[in-house]
């Protein structure tokens, strides 16, 4: 329980405080706003009872045990004050990170290391020019960390690679599933692959070649059920005898098939109603039916998360 980990509040925050305390570390959160903080200790309490009472806390404490290593505080030098890792939280906004990174660089010293958890800006907007640099490194994370362990190390042109190093065997020790990118590259690499299959979905639903919810099935009983433990290169691997013999049999069906492609949709418009409607009919944009499908998430990736660990023991 040596090291501290320095965390922001938001929902991003919570989760990762969640992650970290399960590991058996000590936590500070940080926050501009006192009563963020306070609701945020509030809802991880109220979130730890919860998953130890269904059996789904993470880690070898209790709920109370990992509540304890988790203190809140609303200075920044206070909170730099013996933390070897910080999280940083913030809104996804370039400007307030270019702020906060550099109200940081005034006051860490040489060991730390300083980790982002954005979604889409690239380190190079963010740390270029810090005199810790060396230091720094984007851990994305996948909402919710808590139930999803993928977390994407990236780092910065000048990133020490000790410094990569450690944050992706700090993940492991946490028990994430970090990927370590070589390079940074826009969206990084979940979201490339996401906005992939976001951009064909818009395309087949404005096409209508099929309907919204249909195109979700598609996924949720069809592709998904094999990429929640196979990633698509597997799949093609086990789809023929390997990936050569996948090329020789699919090459060409694969390259007809994709240069019918559409291009990168507008996100906008008659077919961002025609989706919209579908979607809130099936689940309004009321926050409580939102919350309760959000809960009922969590629990199918808690179940999955248990069916994945079991499956890899036997
Ligand atoms: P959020 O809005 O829930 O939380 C942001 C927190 O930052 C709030 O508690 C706010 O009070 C605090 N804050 C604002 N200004 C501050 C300042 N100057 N100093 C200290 N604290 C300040 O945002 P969320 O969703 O947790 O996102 C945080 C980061 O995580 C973003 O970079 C986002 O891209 C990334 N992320 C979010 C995911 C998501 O699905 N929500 C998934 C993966 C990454």
């Amino acid at each position: 329980l040596a090291d501290t980990y320095f965390l922001f509040s938001g929902l991003i925050g919570r989760s990762w405080a969640m992650v970290f305390a399960a590991g058996g570390f000590k936590v500070k959160l940080y926050d501009i706003a006192q009563q963020q903080l306070t609701s945020a200790l509030e809802n991880i309490r109220k979130q730890m009872k919860e998953l130890e009472e269904s059996g789904f806390l993470k880690g070898t404490l209790s709920a109370e045990q990992q509540l304890a290593l988790i203190s809140i505080c609303t200075d920044l030098k206070a909170a730099v004050e013996g933390a070897t890792f910080i999280q940083e939280c913030t809104p996804e906004n370039l400007e307030l990170k270019e702020r906060i990174f550099g109200q940081l660089d005034l006051i860490v010293g040489d060991k730390v290391i300083l980790s982002s958890s954005t979604s889409c800006l690239l380190p190079s907007k963010l740390f270029t020019g810090l005199k810790h640099v060396k230091q720094c490194i984007v851990s994305h994370p996948v909402n919710p960390p808590y139930f999803v362990p993928l977390v994407e190390i990236v780092p910065h042109p000048e990133t020490d690679p000790s410094t990569t190093e450690r944050t992706y065997a700090l993940m492991k020790k946490i028990g994430q599933s970090p990927v370590k990118l070589n390079r940074e590259i826009e969206g990084f690499v979940l979201n490339r692959l996401q906005y992939a299959v976001i951009s064909e979905a818009w395309r087949l639903v404005g096409d209508g070649v099929v309907s919204p919810t249909d195109l979700d099935l598609v996924m949720s009983d069809g592709l998904g059920m094999r990429y929640a433990f196979i990633g698509p290169l597997e799949t093609m691997h086990l789809n023929a005898e390997g990936i050569s013999n996948y090329c020789e049999r699919y090459r060409e069906g694969m390259r007809r098939v994709l240069n019918t492609f559409g291009p990168v949709p507008e996100f906008s418009g008659e077919i961002e109603q025609k989706i919209s409607q579908a979607m809130s009919e099936k689940i309004p944009v009321v926050p409580k039916v939102l919350d309760a499908r959000r809960k009922w998430r969590d629990e199918c990736l808690t179940g999955l998360a248990k069916l994945k660990k079991k499956m890899k023991s036997d």
